[in-house]
This record gives C-alpha cells, structure tokens and sequence, in this order.
C-alpha cells in the first residue's frame, strides 16, 4: 500500500507543497501528525504549522476524530428501551386512549405541560386512533392536514405549527411520578383524563398497551382487504402531500415578507426572549430578500466577524424546516459549537415544533430516525455531517434533506477536515438537486471558486455592528493600523506604563499595562502562542495586579473555585486556584471540558474578566472581549497567518455590549516587516486538500462513491471529480498531470491494495469496480484508510490467542493509531505500570512484543540492540493509561500518575470510545472476526461511559458533563425525565452555582431530547403495527392460484 502512495506522490505535482507520502515511514510521517487532543487530524505544514509537544496548537480534541458511532447509540437506545417498558407503556397507553394530542390551549409551564379535556380533541384522537387502526396513519406522512385542520385554518395562513408540540407535551405529562417534588408543582394540571392515567397501576398501563397492540392488530387486519385500495390511498397521499408542500413553497417564495420572512411572527418574539434581537440589521434583511435565496439557488455569505450571519442561516433554516418542511443539516467545526448551538436552539425547536438533533462525539443515529410528522434540524461537526449524508444517501433519503448550512465554509481548505467537508458538499450536489447549499465565512478571499463549486450565488457586505480598531504595540508606542499611510500604521500613543525594575523585567512587553486599561469592568482576551506561555502569562499578571482586583465580583469568583472542586472531586488546579480570585484563567485544551465550560461560563457572566488562551479560542467557542491582546504574531513557532490574525482579532467587540472593540498586536522590532506584511496582505486563498490528503481524501471518497454506489465506473467517477472543489482548482493544484489520470491511478492503488475490485467487463472504456469484503469493512467502520492493513493484521493476530483475563488486550486493540503515533512515553512511569501489572496482564504485553526486560533498559537510558516496534510500544502505553483509567475512573489521579494532561486524557478516552466502535463496525463487515463483535459493544459502552452508571442518563443531555450531572443526580434529577419536567427555578435554587441561563438549556434539552425519544417510540409501535409492503396481496395470490 504504501508503496503505491509514495508512487503516486511523486507523480501529483500539487500546487502549494508537497504532502507527506503513505509510502514514508511511520516515524517520518509522525512529524507531520498533529499530536494530541482526540485526534486524527493531519496536520498540513501551511495550515495547522509544526509545533513541539508543547506548543502544539490545540483543538481541545472536541472535533470528531472518528465519524460513526450509531450501533453504540443503537444499543443504548435498545436497552434503554427495554428498561422503559413502564414508560412506553405508559405512551403507548397514551396513543390508544389519551394525551397524544394538545388542545391548542395555551401550553403550560413554558410550554411544556398542557392538559387537554376539550371535545375536538377527543375528536380528533377518536380520528387519530381510528386511522392508527385502519393501519392508515401511517400513510400519511402529512399528518398536518389533521394539525391544520384541527387549527380550523389553511396551512397558507401561516399557521402556527408548534401546536404540534402540545402532542408530546401532554404525553409527556402522564411521567411526572417520579420527579422531586419541588419540580412537579408547576405541571399539575386540573386535568381528569391524565390524573385518570396517571392514577392507573402500572399493570393497567401494561394491559392498556397490549390492548392497544391487539385492537390495531386486528384493526390491520380487517384493513387489509382490500389492498391495493390502501395502496391507491397511499398514492393519493403522497401526490396530496406533494401538492401540499410545492403549494406552500410558491406561497413562500412569493410571500417574502410573510408575518415575519414567512415565518409565524412567533419567531421573532422568540429572538426577541431568547437572543435579545429586537431588529434585523439592514444587511440581514437585503440578504434574506434576495432573489436568488427566494429562488432556493445555493448561496454563500461572506461578511466580517460578528456581522450577524448565523441570524440569516437561522432563519433559512426555520423557513425549510416549518414552511417547506424539510430536514435542515447544520455543519459547524468543533463539537463545543455543536453543543453551544444545540443548546441556542433547542427553546426554539420547543416552541415551534421541529426536533434539534446532535451528530458530535459519540452522540447521532445513522441513518437518522425517520420523523413521523416533525422536521429535524441536525447539527453536526464536519465528520459526524459527512457520515450523516452517507447513511442518507445509503438508505434513498438524500432527497429529505432541504437545506445543509456550513458556518465557517473556509475550513474547506484545511487539511483532512477540509478534504472531509468538500467531498460531503460534492455527494450532495451529485446525488440530490433539491438540496439547498448555504454557506457562510468571514474568512473567504477566492470565493469564485467556490462559488463555481457550490453552484452558488455570492452576497458580501463590509458590516460590522461595532467598530474594530486594530493597534499593534512596538516597545511603549502603540499605532493604530492604516492601509492609508505608509507602512500601515500610524501612531497613536504612548503606553502608560511606569514599571518597577521586577516588572519590567517580568513583563518586558508591558502586558499588565495593557489588560488593565480594560479589566475589570470590561472583558480582555490575550492570544498565547503556547499552552504553557498561556499559563505563565496568566500567573504573571496575577502576580502584579492590586489587591483591589480581588474585591471585583469576590463572591462569584469564590464559588467559582467551589465548583470548579466540585466537579473535579475535590481537585484544583493550582494555577487557577491563584488566577480566579483576580478574575483571571488560562483556556486551553489542557482542560478538562468541565472546567472549560464552568470558566467559559463564568466569563460570560463577567465574573472572570481575563483569559490567556490559545488560538483555538478564537475559532473554537463565542465569547467576545472588548480587548484582544496578541501576545506574539506567532501561534506555536509558524508566523501568523492573515485569516488566523482576522479570526483572532474579530473576538474584539461584542455586539449590544461594546460600543467600540479593540486589538492589540505586540511584536518586537524583528517582525515589524513580516507584520507590516501581515496586516496589508489579502487573505490566504482557499484550496482543496482532497488529493493531498491521501487516506482520509481522495482514497476515502473513492471507496464511499464505489460502497455507496453513487458511482462505480471510470467516467462517472471523473464527472463527481470534475464538480469537486478539485475539479475547480485542478489548473492550479495539478500540473503534470489531468484530473483522469489521477483517478485511474488512485482506482489503481485502492484495486493493488484489496479495497476495491475491477468488474469484468468487455471494453475497458467500460471499467467499473465495486468495493470487497475489506473495502465496505474499512469504509462502514470509517477506517482511516492508513490504518486499515494494520487494524486487520492486529485483530487477525488477536484471534490467535486474545486474553481476556482484563480488558487490557481489547483496550489496546481499540487504543487510536494516531495518537499511539504521537505519543512519547515517560520510560519511567512504563517502567514502574508495567511491574505492577499482573501475570496475565504482563501476558499480554508478552504477546506483543514488549518485554519488560526493553522497558527497564529505556527506563535507565541503557542502548537496546534489539530492533522493538516503537509502535506497538506507544500504543501499549497508552492501552495503559485507559486501563488504569477505566478501573479508577479518575482522571485527576490518572493524570498524575501518567504525569498527563488531564485535558488530554480525556481526549484519549473519547478518541478511544470512539476508535471502538468504529473497529466494531469494521468487525461486522468481517465474518472472521465474529467473535470480536460483543466484545466490543461492551467495550465501547464501558470507554464511552467512564462515569458512574446512573449518571449517564443525565449525560445525556446536551451540556451536562460528569461534574453537572453528579450535582443534578444529588439534587434529586436522577433521569432525563426528571430534567425534562424540572423547574429551571426550582434548579437554580437546589443545584449549587447553576445560571438561569444554563438551567433553562439544560431543560430545554432534555425537554427535545425526551421528546425525540417519546417519537422513536411512537415510530416504533406504528413500525411494528404496519402491515408489510411486501404483503401478498389478495388479487396477486387468487391469480397465482388461479
Ligand atoms: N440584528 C441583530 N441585532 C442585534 N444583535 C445581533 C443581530 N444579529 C446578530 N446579533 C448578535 O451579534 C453577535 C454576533 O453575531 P454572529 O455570531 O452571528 O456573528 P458572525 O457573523 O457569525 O461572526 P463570526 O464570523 O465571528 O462567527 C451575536 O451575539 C448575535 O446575537
Ligand atoms: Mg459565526
């Protein structure tokens, strides 16, 4: 195999650099792997530079390394199913008799509880239930003809569709027993039909449903004869809804300005509750009334910083989701945006009756659930987005998809995530014409040819809602940056800065100067090219600020430390320990995500006024500074780049709050040049990395087009090559050779390497191929194809003697290759696990290769003759550290004996879970590897969950980390029920440091979580009731007979 990459390397002249070869050597190659946080990622030399172990410039791993973990979720939702058969009961109960639909009254409690006693109600579930045995409502996927109907309004009137969550809301009601008390109060309703359900035994709600089971049994029955009316009636169905929905797409389209673009004027007053918007900016609205995006054409959007652009993608979405009625894909970069969005959206997916569903992490369904009559929007990281389009595709429902959304469309040309991102738009574009593609950036300088791309329209504007000044600072002067003047820059002022001797020696680039012309009244960002810088930065401001600092918002500060011991059981940070009290931390993936989010969380409030953070802050989470300090125009040793400076810069001002936002660039004399450069240069332009990125681009969309059929022969594969983002660029990016012969080379090395096979053919202009048994194991476990060879060699290898005395052998067979690659061991802490370990465990380094005899040896510096495979050694080291950790579940005491990262600890744990279910996937492609299949279930729960068991119901929900949860579950919340139902009032006073804010998320959550899950159900019941399609008909079988 890697042979063949190096072979074709050579041959692919790419534009910008050359890319490392599969064909190097494992340790060349790992120079150019990014080391660390959770991943897989590729570092390429111009986008993400080369960095020391330290400095390397962190992700907080919260990208999504490996893309598919839906048989995990599968399993958990079976089992939890199972576990539920009292609430299930308890909903199936509800669908036969009562609860499943709301009056149309006024919801209660937020929305949420609502009781319904009114006759066309009762009328309308007479209807309903009557349908349901009929077997006909399941027919008819446009469900809203009842909802319309019921509202006595036509669905052109713009009718309010979140009636349709009254449904739930009341079903939901019926599962209240179990809360605490404090959280009950508020949804008891005078309500006889449900206080009838509620007071029945659970054996009651257990007949109920059998009964239910049994009169829709026989109501199917009856309804089977005869057929082919039925299907008559589900044409008829389908090409009403069809009307239906082409309808209120002209009414749409036409009616631009709708009560509010369309929209029901709810949403505004939900903009209005939620994020404080009153208004539209001006560019927002021409925007959202252009032809083009009243014409549904693919659009991009590009505007500075803070411009406003989620607001415009927001309200296309609700337009798709409630108006036209399709599904929305949302695509964001870093699983914290997934869940700060998930988070943002979920009152509004509650109010207006769509589901918000997360694809981060471990979390998301492949293929998604089918909705019986509500939309989803799915919020997704690029991996977890990609793997979502292929189950669509897979499974014939691209076409659901009405609208993807890309923010931050620039990553396109980074590395492997970017190769990941451009080959989901390409399968989008080649395999569904009704799917809308918008995307959004403030970073974009070659949009053209992404325009070409994307068969786009383009909107750009220069707003900024606040104004942002740029200063960069030499020695005490400061100058203001002027693409008038000269050089850039013209002078402002001098630096007020009268330093003892120690300071100036400290802090010889005048930084405490500088934070506290704006701290503690207003907030202050300073960008630190290293982890470690971040932390010394932060400490040595500490160190010379007044005592006066301390008094600033005291009380929230000490809780602050309070909490932060809390969820940690018991440990602090030191560091923070002496930062928080002046109001100061540093922010980077050293972290663990409970203490990201409590500090993030505490800066947002204004409790902390100054973070030291690296750049991914500025990508990575929203939270704007009135000042953004750069503290070097350098991240790790690579000179800034002009996107990097812009989205760094762009923290600065935050709309509503400041009136003015400011950056400060410090260099030192030495860079003036490269600065001045800098900062008049245009931005980088964008290009696409999917040929460069070997195994995780262009070997990868190979096979997914082969596995998936979208195409298998040479010319088809050429023409979805030809509308890549590649095909665009390939005059620039290919010089020797044409994009053909590429493709025949690469369909070449994929055949030579046993992942794909040629068909036979009778002309070889015909030549087509489809993918082997490794092939579809590689692709359906979303395999890195580097490690692909290795992964069936180390299971192969396993099936000769596995043992399976501890877990330790299956760790280390789910133990990520990438991160083994990059990882260094400490000899000594090796050392001193492996002669703790048992006989059996030391078995299993035994069967590796690892003695203990070579460990002791590197342990005490001694030269070792024998040739050890230093992979093997690494990643058996890192098997160490998650078997320790999964028998402590600690990851403070880990991270002390391991002498780790806590931050990256848990990078490993999620890389691992993840990395598990993928080789269980590979696995079940594989009838060899039978054996592995339960194995790894269990595994993959036991790495996913590292928590106690009763917490990770409540994990669950979006935001609710370990820490959280322990408190929730003390305070009373013991299941998603329980959270679903709470008061957030009643939350905030019960749970110890807990915002309004995040109370009223958390529930939100849970409340669309439940709510997805009460529908699964009901889908699953309706699944079960349904007579099959392929049911002999009466007709069919008199005439076979006949
Ligand atoms: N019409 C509006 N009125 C008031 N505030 C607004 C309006 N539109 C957006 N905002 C606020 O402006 C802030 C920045 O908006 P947003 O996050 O959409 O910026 P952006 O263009 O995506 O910037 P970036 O490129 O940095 O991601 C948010 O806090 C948002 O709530
Ligand atoms: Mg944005």
């Amino acid at each position: 195999m890697d042979e063949g990459g190096s072979r074709l390397r050579r041959r692919v002249s790419v534009r910008k650099r050359d890319r490392p070869s599969p064909g190097k050597p494992r340790q060349e190659q790992e120079e150019e792997e990014e080391p660390g946080a959770g991943g897989r990622r590729r570092r390429t030399a111009e986008a993400q530079p080369l960095q020391s172990n330290d400095s390397e410039e962190d992700m907080f791993g919260d990208y999504d390394s490996f893309a598919e973990n839906s048989f995990l979720a599968q399993v958990d939702d079976v089992e939890r199913q199972y576990m539920q058969v009292f609430e299930r009961g308890k909903l199936a109960a509800g669908l036969s008799t009562d609860g499943l639909r709301g009056d149309g009254g006024a919801p209660a409690a937020g929305g949420f509880a609502a009781s319904e006693t009114d006759a066309p109600a009762r009328n309308r579930r007479r209807r309903e239930d009557a349908s349901a045995q009929l077997g006909i409502l399941d027919d008819v996927p446009s469900s809203q003809g009842f909802y319309f109907e019921d509202l006595g309004i036509s669905p052109a009137d713009g009718g309010n569709p979140c009636t349709g969550e009254r449904a739930w809301a009341s079903s939901l009601e019926t599962l209240n027993e179990e809360l605490p008390q404090n959280s009950v109060e508020q949804h008891q309703q005078p309500d006889d039909s449900s206080s009838e359900v509620r007071s029945g035994s659970e054996e009651n709600r257990r007949k109920s449903l059998k009964e239910h089971l049994k009169s829709a049994m026989t109501g199917n029955a009856r309804a089977q004869t005869p057929v082919f009316s039925r299907t008559k009636q589900l044409k008829e169905t389908l090409l009403s809804e069809e009307i239906s929905v082409a309808k209120k797409t002209m009414e749409s389209s036409s009616d631009d300005l709708g009560p509010f673009y369309s929209l029901p004027s709810k949403v505004r007053d939900l903009y209005v509750q939620f994020k404080g918007i009153e208004k539209l900016y001006e560019w927002q609205h021409t925007c959202l009334t252009l032809n083009s995006v009243q014409e549904r054409k693919n659009l991009i959007y590009s505007l500075p910083t803070s411009g406003g652009k989620t607001l415009v993608a927001e309200i296309l979405m609700l337009q798709e989701l409630l108006c036209r009625r399709r599904d929305v894909l949302m695509i964001l970069p870093y699983v914290a945006i997934v869940q700060e969005k998930i988070s943002g959206l979920s009152s509004f997916g509650i109010e207006l009756g769509f589901f918000v569903e997360e694809y981060a992490g471990s979390k998301g369904k492949f293929p998604p659930i089918k909705r019986r009559e509500k939309k989803s929007l799915y919020i997704a990281t690029i991996e977890k987005g990609h793997s979502l389009v292929n189950s669509l595709i897979e499974t014939g429902r691209i076409g659901s998809l009405g609208l993807v959304v890309v923010d931050e469309l620039h990553m396109i040309g980074e590395g492997s995530r970017g190769a990941i991102l451009e080959m989901t738009l390409a399968k989008i574009l080649y395999t569904s014409k009704t799917t809308q593609i918008i995307g959004m950036s403030a970073t974009l300088s070659n949009v053209e040819d992404l325009q070409e791309f994307l068969q786009a329209e383009c909107y750009t504007s220069q707003f900024r809602p606040v104004e942002l000044k740029e200063y960069l600072k030499i020695k005490e002067a400061i100058y203001e940056v002027d693409n008038k003047a000269e050089n850039g820059m013209t002078f402002s002022r001098l630096l007020n800065c009268q330093y003892s001797d120690t300071l100036k020696k400290m802090d010889p680039d005048h930084l405490v100067a500088l934070v506290t012309e704006v701290i503690p009244n207003y907030s202050c960002l300073v960008f630190c090219p290293t982890k470690k810088n971040c932390e010394n930065v932060a400490e040595m401001i500490c160190k010379f600020l007044s005592k006066e600092y301390l008094k600033h918002r005291e009380k929230e500060k000490h809780e602050l430390i309070k909490n932060l011991k809390s969820i940690s059981g018991g440990n602090v940070c030191p560091i923070l320990k002496r930062t928080i009290p002046f109001g100061v931390a540093y922010h980077h993936s050293g972290l663990t995500s409970d203490e990201r989010r409590l500090l993030e969380e505490a800066y947002s409030a204004g409790a902390l006024c100054l973070f030291t953070c690296t750049s991914t802050l500025a990508a990575g989470v929203n939270l704007p500074a009135r000042r953004v300090i750069l503290r070097a125009p350098y991240v790790a040793k690579e000179f800034l780049k002009r996107s990097q400076y812009e989205q760094m810069i762009g923290r600065a001002g935050r709309a509503g709050i400041d009136s003015v936002g400011e950056s400060v660039l410090i260099l030192q004399e030495k860079d003036k040049q490269q600065v001045s450069e800098l900062i008049s240069r245009p931005l980088e332009n964008c290009y696409s990395h999917l040929v460069q990125e070997f195994t995780k681009g262009i070997q990868t969309l190979f096979l997914s087009l082969i596995g998936l059929k979208i195409a298998t022969n040479l010319d088809d594969i050429c023409h979805f090559m030809g509308g890549t983002l590649f095909g665009v660029q390939q005059k620039i990016l290919l010089k020797e050779k044409s994009l053909r012969e590429i493709t025949v080379e690469w369909l070449r090395y994929l055949t030579e390497k046993g992942l794909l096979q040629k068909d036979v053919v009778d002309k070889p202009k015909d030549e087509s191929f489809h993918i082997t048994k490794l092939g579809r194991a590689s692709f359906k476990g979303t395999i890195d194809l580097a490690y692909c060879d290795i992964l069936y060699r180390d299971l192969k290898k396993g099936l000769e003697g596995l043992v399976l005395e501890s877990l330790l052998h299956l760790i280390y067979l789910t133990t990520p290759y990438d991160m083994a690659s990059h990882c260094v061991p400490d000899w000594m802490i090796y050392f001193r696990q492996f002669s703790q370990l048992s006989p059996a465990e030391q078995n299993v380094a035994a069967l590796l290769g690892v003695s203990e005899n070579f460990i002791g040896k590197k342990a005490s510096g001694q030269a070792i003759k024998k040739k050890v495979d230093k992979d093997i050694v690494n990643r058996l080291y890192l098997s160490f550290v998650l078997y320790t950790l999964l028998k402590e579940t600690n990851i403070w005491s880990v991270s002390e004996k391991f002498n780790m990262p806590r931050g990256y600890i848990q990078s490993l744990l999620a890389g691992a879970a993840s990395f598990s279910s993928c080789v269980l996937h590979f696995c079940e492609e594989l009838e060899e590897f039978w054996v592995y299949r339960a194995l790894l279930v269990e595994l993959t729960k036991k790495l996913t969950y590292c928590v106690k068991a009763e917490l990770i119901p409540l994990m669950e929900v979006t935001g609710v980390l370990e820490g959280r949860a322990k408190q929730l579950y003390n305070a009373g919340y013991k299941s998603l029920i329980h959270l679903a139902n709470a008061n957030p009032e009643a939350l905030i006073r019960t749970v110890d440091h807990l915002s309004r804010r995040q109370a009223k998320q958390i529930v939100s959550s849970a409340k669309m979580l439940l709510h997805e899950k009460a529908e699964a159900l009901q889908e699953e019941v309706e699944e079960l009731l349904r007579p099959p399609s392929d049911f002999p008909s009466v007709e069919a079988s008199s005439t076979e007979k006949a």
